[in-house]
């Protein structure tokens, strides 16, 4: 059986209440007929709920959160735990997005804690990492990835990366309008496949799910989609636009 087919959509911090419910709703009617991709969608923290319940119903359509913390409970003020999360109806949670290492500087270390809780919560983790412009401009973009993969997941056991996806974002592609070509993605993504055949299985490599992210779009989707080892896409600024983000889904 071949992986999962799945497309996800990081909202970031965008929309209000009413945009979220009016774009949940024009997704749901635009993409109903492919229930062979597997839907995920990251609103802000504030319309889970309401998310989730507008979806209570819909074939493989799931809400995640873009972020968790680190600790489990307590004084944090400002924190979102995993349990929250769990229990206003997320399956899946983003970790390592590089906009949270970059613009809040989160450590392995963290990303680690993050993923222990989120796991204890019955929350699948899409973990995220990708090379810098300079990395990949001085071809250091395998032994960077490499390293962000290792740190993370060594301290994971097999049956708990059956829980995760990956999701491969070079950081000068995101939000950038510029894409890796699909031979880029594809040299990345059968790479990140060896390195978790190394650490773990040849099994689980070949189950991971392996999805791309940055400026993917309406327009290149379908030949990315296209490669062995890309089974999908995590999409920032075209998951807002809901025809956009239906012409994704239809991309496979
Ligand atoms: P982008 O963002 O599609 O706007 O490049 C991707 C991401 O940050 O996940």
């Amino acid at each position: 059986m071949g992986r999962k087919k799945i497309v996800a959509g990081n909202w970031k911090m965008n929309t209000n209440l009413n945009e979220a419910l009016d774009l949940i709703s024009e997704i749901k009617k635009g993409s109903e007929q492919f229930y062979g991709v597997e839907k995920i969608i990251f609103p802000p923290f504030t319309f889970l709920k309401n998310a989730n319940d507008s979806l209570a119903t819909t074939t493989a359509f799931f809400i995640g959160a873009q972020n968790c913390s680190e600790h489990s409970k307590g004084a944090f003020t400002g924190e979102v735990s995993a349990e929250m999360l769990s229990s206003v109806g997320c399956k899946f949670v983003l970790v390592g997005h590089s906009e949270r290492r970059t613009f809040f500087k989160e450590s392995d270390e963290q990303l680690i804690l993050k993923i222990q809780n989120a796991l204890k919560n019955n929350l699948h983790v899409i973990f995220c990492f990708g090379e810098q412009l300079e990395e990949r401009k001085g071809g250091k973009h395998f032994e960077t990835v490499k390293k962000q993969l290792e740190n993370v997941l060594k301290n994971f056991s097999e049956s708990e990366l059956n829980k995760m996806y990956l999701a491969y974002e070079p950081v000068w592609a995101i939000g950038t309008g510029e894409t890796a070509t699909p031979q880029q993605a594809q040299e990345m993504h059968a790479y990140i496949r060896k390195i978790i055949s190394e650490l773990f299985s040849s099994a689980l490599a070949q189950n991971t799910p392996i999805l791309y992210g940055g400026s993917c779009n309406a327009q290149n989707a379908r030949e990315l989609f296209s490669c062995a080892d890309v089974d999908g896409g995590l999409i920032g600024g075209a998951s807002l636009k809901a025809a956009d983000f239906c012409k994704i889904i239809a991309s496979f």
